[in-house]
């Protein structure tokens, strides 16, 4: 073969992504070598499910190059994949870089990198650039396909490297993987978002909306399902729009009749579903998938039409009820879960006795609630009627409440019965017991060890604690 050909990075991707592994391969063993033990990394993931997708590609490409994964944060390479979704999401990140200062100051060799949502903000960038001067990589979320190219020219060239893109060119598949679990995997279906909610800052960091191909996604799962894989979880920000701008007529029901054809596949759940674009078929897909589990996250954001208005969501709360009930007339059981922000700009009591109202109506299982955060550049940081500090926790502290109460009475409904369990982890406090998950997502515990990690069994629910359940198995 020609030699030149061999060291001159292919064009096209992934296969230059591939090229760049051989490369870093190279240098960790000359690591290897220098440090006479392997050299680790570690990935922390802030944020949401579409972070940790994106964190097990990070992984899959270091244990590729060979390195060694730890969990420890004061590794030879550790990388911070960023959430931005909040302010407090930011503070969190910044807190914890004079913690990783510390580590490399310690170990000189190290090196830090930071990816994710937030770097797609100039202004961080700037102020990375000034005051975090030990951050090696920074790079985004539209170029995450090119990490092995990118922390090869960090590695060989030294001094810290900036790689953000405004924008994404592509979808690159095929990347390497490493899997957090060995029976559940997340799988995205489409990357980025075009609703604009007016409080949100997710389409500015993820970008424009893109869906997968069918047959790629399909692939994945039945890959997925060959290495031992039994719940997958569909991810999007809005997994209802899916198909839009990919040839013929593709719909995420259609997508889900097909993901449920899947041999070995026992479990499909998908994340999110705006309420705007929730049709009778999505209804109709789940009632008949004998596969997809009975509960849908439906957020809600707020129950009051003139907010629901002002943050640009196209539904109102009679709208958000009518889809309640017409799922609950095809699935008597489905557990319901919801967003809802507390204190968006302009919110009234009376507003806010709207959220309230539908809250109750619904009656939720849980619900994540969240005090409104303002984030530069969306529409909404402009609004001049802020909601004081105070009225917000006061008014957060209500909802909390209530949907505390609610989620408690609700979990309750199933006591005495049997249900099928996925095991997911030894139980953290008490070894002699397993943790799993009902196809409402309701945690259980369960006596048994490591064995049954990954495997669907029966379980009596015997006692209800609240939002957890203690079961025994039945054989
Ligand atoms: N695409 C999903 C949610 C993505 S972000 C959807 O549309 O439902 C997850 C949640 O964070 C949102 O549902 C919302 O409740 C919350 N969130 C987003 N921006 C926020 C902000 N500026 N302040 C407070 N909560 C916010
Ligand atoms: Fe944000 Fe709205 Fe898109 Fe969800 S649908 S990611 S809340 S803009
Ligand atoms: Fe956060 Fe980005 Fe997800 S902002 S919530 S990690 S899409």
């Amino acid at each position: 073969m020609d030699e030149r050909k061999l060291n001159l990075p292919p064009e096209t991707e992934p296969e230059r992504q591939y090229f760049y592994i051989e490369k870093l391969k190279q240098i960790v063993a000359d690591l290897t070598a220098e440090l006479s033990r392997t050299p680790t990394y570690c990935v922390v993931t802030f944020g949401c499910q579409m972070n940790a997708n994106d964190s097990e590609k990070l992984a899959g490409i270091l244990d590729q190059a060979g390195y060694k994964h730890s969990e420890s944060e004061d590794a030879d390479l550790t990388i911070y994949n960023t959430c931005t979704v909040r302010e407090n999401a930011n503070t969190k990140v910044y807190g914890r870089l004079g913690v990783l200062n510390g580590y490399k100051k310690k170990n000189p060799a190290m090196k830090i990198a930071l990816c994710g949502c937030m770097m797609q903000e100039e202004q961080v960038r700037t102020t990375i650039k000034k005051s975090y001067p030990f951050v090696d990589l920074v790079f985004g979320t539209h170029n995450l396909y090119k990490f092995a190219e990118l922390l090869y020219e960090t590695l060989t060239e030294g001094g810290q490297h900036i790689r953000v893109e405004e924008s994404a060119d592509r979808i690159v598949e095929s990347l390497p993987v490493r899997h957090k679990y060995g029976f559940k995997s997340g799988v995205n279906i489409m990357f980025g978002c075009n609703n604009f909610c007016s409080y949100c800052i997710v389409p500015y960091v993820r970008g424009r909306e893109r869906s997968r191909e069918p047959g790629e996604i399909l692939a994945e799962i039945r890959d997925l399902a060959d290495h031992g894989i039994v719940e997958v979880m569909l991810l999007g920000q809005n997994v209802n729009s899916y198909g839009k701008g990919l040839e013929g007529q593709q719909s995420f029901s259609d997508l889900l009749y097909r993901v449920n054809e899947i041999e070995g596949i026992e479990r499909i759940r998908f994340m999110t579903s705006h309420p705007k674009d929730l049709g009778d078929d999505l209804i109709r897909a789940m009632a008949e998938c004998d596969k997809v589990c009975d509960h849908l996250h439906l957020p809600l954001q707020s129950g009051s039409d003139a907010i629901l208005k002002r943050m640009n969501r196209h539904y109102t709360a009679e709208h958000y009820l009518g889809i309640v009930e017409r799922l609950r007339a095809a699935m008597p059981d489905i557990a319901l879960t919801t967003d809802i922000i507390v204190g968006f700009p302009g919110e009234t009591e009376e507003d806010f006795e709207g959220t309230m109202d539908v809250v109750r109506k619904v009656g939720y299982d849980s619900a994540f609630t969240f005090e409104y955060s303002k984030r530069n550049g969306t529409p909404a940081a402009s609004y001049e009627d802020q909601v004081p500090a105070e009225i917000v926790t006061e008014r957060f502290n209500r909802l909390l409440t209530e949907v505390r109460q609610t989620g408690a009475k609700k979990a309750e409904r199933f006591t005495g019965a049997v249900r099928s369990v996925l095991i997911e982890s030894v139980n953290r406090q008490d070894k002699g017991y397993v943790t799993g998950r009902l196809t409402n997502n309701s945690v259980v515990h369960v006596k048994g060890d490591e064995s049954l990690i990954g495997r669907i069994i029966d379980v009596k629910l015997v006692e209800c604690r609240g939002f957890y359940y203690f079961g025994e198995a039945v054989s």
